[in-house]
């Protein structure tokens, strides 16, 4: 626990073990944190608890800092269990206490626990007075579930953002300061994040970042449910966002690719080279995605202006890495990102076809039907095709 303001305390828990979310979906190098947030007035509140493993310490801490008897609201911002876990012990203790959250949240926690606690249904301007302070809820449905809430807290000027803005980022010091922490490691934990879980709602986060302007809130401290709270310049994450959600592409060219003998890792070398021959300014990237860390590849793609994706022809169809992949990049919803398809074959060229229809299906614009084969292992010919088709995808994702 630590104090963020006179009147907020930090009562959610930091986890250095994680290295896997959603199950085994994601990874989560730098660990991650379940924040949770007291709030002191002369009514006191609860935002969000902490994933199940940590329930016990949590309820104990919070028993030290404030007494639970003292707690006169929660505030449920998302019934995912990662903030919702510790809830059921929590009202074990105190069954009368209201739950605050959406009338979506009620359905996802009674999904989850099967409980009717007292309940309290919020929408968009609903205020909740603690006092000599107020909390204002704003609905940010499908950021990332239907359940979703921030809070604003009127007297601090915190914007309590759930999952938004959140990073998986685990940090003894839990503040945006360069001078505590790396920016460049906390940027990169935001932008996985915003790949990996928000990217297929960027139309949402622009008409919420909007909606959020035209409330003419003054923000001094942007606290999400995951990571640090952007205290030093919390406009930096919103720009961030803005930019993400708008087609966001860098000058990157991501190669991604699986290979049986290495003639399709050779194929992707030659691309590259034709590539760099053309636009020698543009970052490019060679993951091989059997072995890749896939959530950092996926964000890869995602700051990518172009994609090419590459697979030895495998039982009529396609290796099943990359058939993941091109899985994860359809419920991504991207838009404005260019593509193309590789790969080698022996007796049957199938490969492409089923790569290119995929990536046309996940929205991808194609460079259709230019996809480069290369039977058994390339010759020098193929090598040759190779480097042109590098060569004329550079131009392509100009
Ligand atoms: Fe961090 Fe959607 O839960």
């Amino acid at each position: 626990m630590f104090k963020i303001t006179d009147r907020v305390d930090y009562v959610g828990k930091i986890d250095w073990q994680l290295r896997t979310f959603h199950g085994e979906q994601l990874t989560t190098n730098r660990g991650s944190s379940y924040n949770s947030y007291l709030i002191k007035d002369k009514k006191n509140v609860l935002i969000d608890t902490v994933w199940d493993p940590f329930s016990k310490e949590f309820i104990d801490n919070l028993e030290k800092a404030i007494g639970l008897k003292n707690i006169d609201y929660v505030i449920a911002l998302h019934a995912e269990p990662d903030h919702s876990g510790a809830l059921p012990y929590l009202m074990e203790l105190i069954p009368d206490v209201p739950v605050y959250c959406t009338a979506n949240g009620i359905k996802s926690l009674k999904g989850y626990y099967h409980k009717d606690w007292n309940f309290v249904p919020v929408k968009t301007g609903d205020v909740l007075d603690l006092g000599d302070s107020k909390i204002t809820f704003v609905e940010a449905t499908m950021l990332h579930w239907p359940d979703q809430l921030m809070a604003y807290f009127d007297k601090d000027e915190i914007l309590f953002s759930s999952d938004a803005f959140g990073q998986h980022f685990a940090t003894e010091f839990m503040y945006d300061d360069a001078k505590k922490i790396d920016m460049s490691e906390l940027l990169f934990e935001a932008i996985k994040y915003y790949a990996n879980i928000v990217a297929p709602y960027s139309s949402r986060v622009t008409q919420k970042l909007e909606e959020i302007k035209g409330f003419n809130l003054p923000v001094k401290i942007v606290a999400p449910s995951h990571g640090v709270m952007w205290r030093e310049n919390p406009n930096l994450i919103l720009e961030k966002y803005a930019k993400w959600a708008d087609s966001y592409k860098e000058d990157q060219i991501t190669i991604i690719y699986d290979t049986m003998y290495g003639s399709t890792r050779r194929m992707a070398e030659c691309i590259a080279e034709g590539i760099r021959a053309v636009t020698p300014e543009t970052t490019v990237k060679l993951f091989h995605f059997a072995t890749a860390d896939n959530s950092d590849v996926i964000t890869e793609a995602f700051r990518s202006k172009a994609i090419l994706v590459g697979s030895p022809t495998y039982n009529s169809g396609i290796l099943s890495s990359i058939a993941a992949l091109l899985e994860e990049l359809k419920g991504m919803r991207l838009s404005g990102k260019k593509a193309a398809a590789f790969g080698s074959y022996g007796w049957a060229p199938i490969s492409t076809k089923v790569i290119a229809k995929m990536l046309s299906d996940a929205n991808f614009e194609l460079m259709d039907p230019d996809n480069v084969k290369a039977s058994w292992n390339p010759t020098e010919e193929a090598i040759k095709e190779c480097v042109e088709f590098g060569k004329k995808f550079a131009e392509f994702a100009k």
